[in-house]
């Protein structure tokens, strides 16, 4: 229906707003894309400018996530219009029409539209990336074994099927996002948490 369009637009536009970017531009006058990793996301941010910005450009991240899932929860809509509104939440931060397409790696959009969808595996996926951080002082490995894990979270909650796609979804555009971050992984030259930016 053109309701639920609506609902998708609205939840790819909430998505959209880079604030990484935003805060970054307005605030210290510089263009984040152009420093550390390039990305316009929480790490990159902490990493650039500091714990601050960094934890600020978090928390909006991840409300915008939540905020495009709860608007769909809000207005009735079915468990796979919900699950498309969190996808559409991600593409527009992955895909920003506003920085011609090229936007983030969705780990704190995503985080926001998982913890309004199904908290608890939001829970296991936080305790897999802390454990993955700890052990290897890598924000990327972090987020991407956090990510790659949801379906396992999600199927032993017992979501539906529609569920597990999403998540399986969620996970693959993660990884893909990460691509950079994986070869720097494994050519050994990743960023890693308390290291000088090169
Ligand atoms: O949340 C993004 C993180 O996993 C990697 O960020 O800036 O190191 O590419 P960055």
């Amino acid at each position: 229906s053109l309701t639920t369009l609506l609902i998708i637009l609205a939840a790819y536009l909430m998505g959209s707003v880079p604030f990484g970017y935003l805060l970054a531009r307005l605030w210290k006058g510089i263009d984040i894309r152009q420093y550390g990793s390039g990305n316009i996301g929480t790490t990159n941010v902490w990493r650039t400018l500091g714990k601050g910005p960094g934890i600020i450009v978090f928390c909006l991240d991840v409300l915008k996530g939540a905020a495009a899932v709860l608007l769909a929860k809000q207005t009735g809509q079915t468990d796979l219009v919900v699950l498309a509104a969190a996808v559409a939440a991600m593409a527009g931060h992955s895909w920003p029409v506003w920085l011609g397409f090229k936007g983030g790696k969705i780990i704190a959009t995503g985080a926001g539209a998982v913890l309004a969808i199904a908290p608890k595996a939001l829970l296991l996926c936080l305790l897999v990336w802390l454990l993955t951080l700890a052990l290897s002082r890598y924000v990327s490995l972090a987020s991407i074994m956090a990510a790659i894990t949801i379906p396992v979270w999600m199927a032993v909650l017992n979501y539906s099927k529609y569920y597990l796609l999403f998540a399986v979804l969620v996970a693959a555009l993660a990884i893909f996002k990460h691509r950079s971050n994986i070869k720097r992984l494994m050519a050994g030259t990743e960023f890693k948490v308390g290291q000088k930016k090169s």
